[in-house]
C-alpha cells in the first residue's frame, strides 16, 4: 500500500471510558467480520479479559476504509489497556504509531490516566485526536467535557469528535477526521529495512510471531534479517498483517504493521523492543526501544508439583514472549524446592501472569506473599536491596531499613475530598499539593509507601469517592521506614513460603489476616494444627484448626456406590491441589490468601 494511504494510531483512555468499545465500532463498520462471528470485544481475546472486562494486552488490528474521498485507506489501530499496571503495553503501543485517538468519558471527564497517557503520546510527538465518548449518557456533559480538554489538557477542543461508541454514533465522523488529521508513515520502503518488534506471541502451532511496525524498507518471506540487540538472523517464513487473525501477505513495507514468523527457535533472542533488518544490509544502529520497565512488586512462583520445574521454566518463557514486563530469577524454598522469583508491575499483573500460567499454560503455581523491594542499611555499613523475605538479614545484623515511595496524583470531585485525604493518612501519606482543576474536581498529590498503595488502596479509594476518584503514580525513591519479618509457623514449624516483610506498624494486623485467612483455607486433618504469625521468637498472631472427626463416606450410609465414587474423586481433585508442608497438607488455596487483603 501507498504509505499516504496508511494511518497508524493507538486508543488511549482511562479505564473504562470505552476503549474496546469503539475498537468494536471500527472493526463492525470496517465489515472485516462476518456478522455471524462478530460479538462484542473483539480486542480481547484473553478469556480473563473477558471475564474481568478489562483489556490488559494492547491489540492490534488492521482494518480497510474507502473514506469520502474515494480513496480505500488501511487504518492500523491499537486497542491498549487502561489499568495503571499495564501502561507498559500502551508506551510500546505508541511507540508505533503517528497518531492517538484520546477517549474522554463524556460522564466522568478527564481522569488521571486520560492525563497520564496524553503525556505518553506527546513524549513520541504523536498527534493527538480527542475524543468524547458515552454521549448517549443521561449524564453525559458535553460543553463541560470540551472545557476540560481545553483547560486540563491543553488541546484544541474544536477536533474533539463526539461518539457513542456503544450506540455507534458519531462514528463516520471519527473515520474522516482519522483520516485527515492522524499524519501518513513517511518512510520509504526502498531504504534498508527497519522494523520496531513491538509485540510477541507464541502460538502452539506455529511458534514464535513476532510483531512489528516497519519503519523503512521492505520485508518479505525467504529473506534473511537481523535482530540488532541480540545479534541473531532467522530467514522470514511469512509476514502478514492481523485482521483478528493471522492473515498472510506478501510482503510488509515501511509504514505496515504486522506480523512475521520466521521459525524462532531460541525463544530469548526474540526481545521486543528490538530492531530487525535485513542481514545484508543493515541499517546503522537500532531505532530507539523502549524505556526499560521496572518491576514494583516481587514474588515467587513454584511448581505444585516440584517435577514440574522445566515445565514451568519454558512455561514463563513463552508468556515472556507476549508479556515483555515479566523478569524472573531462580530462587528456591525449604517448603516448595525450586521456583523463580519474578518481578511483576503491580497486584494485578501478578493476578494475570498467574492465571495466564494456568491457563495457557497448565501450570499449577504457587505464589509466595508479594513484596517491594528494600534498602536495607547493614551495620557492617554495607547496603543491600532486599525483596525476598528469605534474604531478609538477622534483625541484630540491620542498622536501618529505607522504603520506596511513590507520588500518588489522584483526581476527585471535591465532595469525596475528606474521605480521601483520610484514606491517604491512613496509608502513611503525606500531601504535597492541592490544586482545584476547576469548581468540581480538585487534584491531590500525596506521597506515600508504595506496599501501601500497592495493596487494597485503589479499591479504597473507589469505595470511598463512589468510583468517582482516579489515581496514578510515580516510583520516586526510598524513604526511611521500620521494616519487620512476619514468618507464619504452621504447628511451630516456619513455612518459609508464607514469610512476608511487612513495616513494623502494621504487622500485627498483618499477621493476625493471614493466620485467619489460612485457618479458613486449610483442610481439616487427623489432628489439630497450630497457625502462628511471629516476628523472630515473638509470636503475635494464633488460630487453630481443629481435628477431623468424621470422615467424607460417614455421610453416605447404604449402598449408593457411585454416590461413593463421586465423593472419593471429588478428594483427589482436591488433593491434586495440596503440597505437604512437613506433615501438613496445605491447599494451593493457602498460598493464595496470603496475597488477599481485607
Ligand atoms: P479498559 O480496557 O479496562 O481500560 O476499558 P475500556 O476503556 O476498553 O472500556 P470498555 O470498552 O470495556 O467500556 C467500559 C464500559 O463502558 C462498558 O460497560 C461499555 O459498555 C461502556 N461504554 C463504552 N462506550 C460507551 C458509550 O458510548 N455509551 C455508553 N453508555 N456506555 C459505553
Amino acid at each position: 500500500t501507498d504509505p499516504q494511504l496508511i494511518r497508524n494510531f493507538c486508543i488511549v483512555a482511562h479505564i473504562d471510558h470505552g476503549k474496546s468499545t469503539l475498537a468494536d465500532r471500527l472493526i463492525e463498520k470496517a465489515k472485516v467480520v462476518d456478522e455471524r462471528f462478530y460479538h462484542a470485544q473483539m480486542t480481547d481475546n484473553m478469556d480473563i479479559e473477558r471475564e474481568r472486562g478489562i483489556t490488559i494486552k494492547s491489540q492490534a488490528v488492521t482494518i480497510p476504509y474507502v473514506a469520502a474521498d474515494g480513496k480505500r485507506y488501511l487504518l492500523n489501530f491499537v486497542d491498549t489497556p487502561g489499568h495503571v499496571d499495564f501502561t507498559y503495553e500502551v508506551s510500546r503501543a505508541i511507540a508505533s504509531c503517528e497518531g492517538a485517538l484520546l477517549l474522554v468519558d463524556a460522564a466522568q471527564g478527564v481522569e488521571s490516566q486520560t492525563l497520564s497517557n496524553m503525556y505518553l503520546a506527546l513524549e513520541h510527538n504523536l498527534e493527538i485526536l480527542p475524543v468524547i465518548n458515552k454521549i448517549d449518557l443521561p449524564a453525559a456533559d458535553i460543553p463541560g467535557t470540551l472545557k476540560q480538554i481545553e483547560h486540563d489538557l491543553g488541546l484544541d477542543p474544536d477536533l474533539a469528535v463526539p461518539v457513542s461508541a456503544k450506540q455507534g454514533t458519531g462514528i463516520d465522523e471519527l473515520f474522516e477526521a482519522i483520516v485527515a488529521k492522524i499524519p501518513a508513515p513517511t518512510g520509504s520502503a526502498e531504504d534498508p529495512l527497519s522494523a520496531l518488534i513491538f509485540d510477541s506471541h507464541y502460538d502452539p502451532y506455529r511458534g514464535v510471531i513476532i510483531h512489528i511496525r516497519v519503519f523503512t524498507g521492505t520485508i518479505r518471506p525467504g529473506e534473511t534479517i537481523l535482530f540488532m540487540n541480540s545479534k541473531t538472523e532467522y530467514k522470514v517464513e511469512e509476514t502478514g498483517i492481523f485482521i483478528l487473525k493471522l492473515v498472510p501477505s506478501k510482503e510488509l513495507a515501511a509504514g505496515d504493521v504486522g506480523y512475521i514468523i520466521a521459525g524462532i527457535k531460541t525463544i530469548e533472542d526474540v526481545r521486543v523492543g528490538d530492531t530487525i533488518t535485513d542481514a545484508d544490509d543493515p541499517i546503522a544502529g537500532p531505532l530507539p526501544g523502549f524505556k526499560e520497565v521496572k518491576p514494583v512488586v516481587f514474588s515467587s512462583i513454584y511448581p505444585m508439583d516440584t517435577n514440574e520445574y522445566d515445565e514451568l521454566r519454558e512455561a514463563l518463557e513463552k508468556l515472556k514472549l507476549n508479556d515483555a514486563s515479566l523478569t524472573w530469577e531462580k530462587d528456591s524454598s525449604i517448603a516448595l524446592g525450586h521456583g523463580f522469583r519474578c518481578g511483576f508491575l503491580g497486584l494485578l499483573h501478578l493476578e494475570v501472569v498467574q492465571e495466564r500460567l494456568e491457563r495457557e499454560f497448565d501450570q499449577a503455581v504457587i505464589f509466595t506473599a508479594p513484596s517491594v523491594a528494600y534498602k536495607i542499611h547493614l551495620r557492617t555499613g554495607e547496603e543491600m536491596m532486599c525483596d525476598n523475605p528469605a534474604s531478609y538479614p538477622d534483625e541484630g545484623k540491620i542498622e536501618s531499613s529505607e522504603e520506596p515511595y511513590i507520588r500518588a496524583s489522584i483526581i476527585t470531585p471535591s465532595q469525596y475530598l475528606g474521605n480521601i485525604m483520610s484514606l491517604c493518612v491512613e496509608k502513611r501519606g503525606i500531601q504535597t499539593n492541592m490544586q482545584y482543576l476547576d469548581q468540581k474536581r480538585v487534584e491531590i498529590v500525596y506521597e506515600m509507601p508504595l506496599a501501601e498503595v500497592l495493596f487494597d488502596f485503589y479499591d479504597r479509594l473507589k469505595s470511598v469517592s463512589r468510583g468517582y476518584a482516579s489515581f496514578d503514580y510515580d516510583v520516586i525513591g526510598f524513604k526511611p521506614t521500620d521494616l519487620c519479618k512476619i514468618d507464619i509457623l504452621i504447628n511451630s514449624k516456619p513455612v518459609d513460603a508464607l514469610s512476608q516483610l511487612s513495616f513494623r506498624g502494621n504487622a500485627y494486623d498483618k499477621a493476625r489476616h493471614v493466620c485467619e485467612q489460612l485457618r479458613e483455607e486449610i483442610t481439616r486433618q487427623q489432628f489439630k494444627i497450630a497457625i502462628q504469625g511471629a516476628i523472630g521468637s515473638q509470636v503475635i498472631a494464633r488460630e487453630t484448626v481443629n481435628a477431623l472427626r468424621k470422615d467424607v463416606l460417614a455421610k453416605c450410609y447404604g449402598g449408593d456406590i457411585s454416590r461413593k465414587r463421586k465423593l472419593l474423586e471429588k478428594q483427589k481433585e482436591g488433593k491434586k491441589r495440596m503440597k505437604m508442608v512437613g506433615d501438613v497438607e496445605l491447599p494451593q488455596s493457602a498460598f493464595l490468601a496470603v496475597l488477599k487483603t481485607k
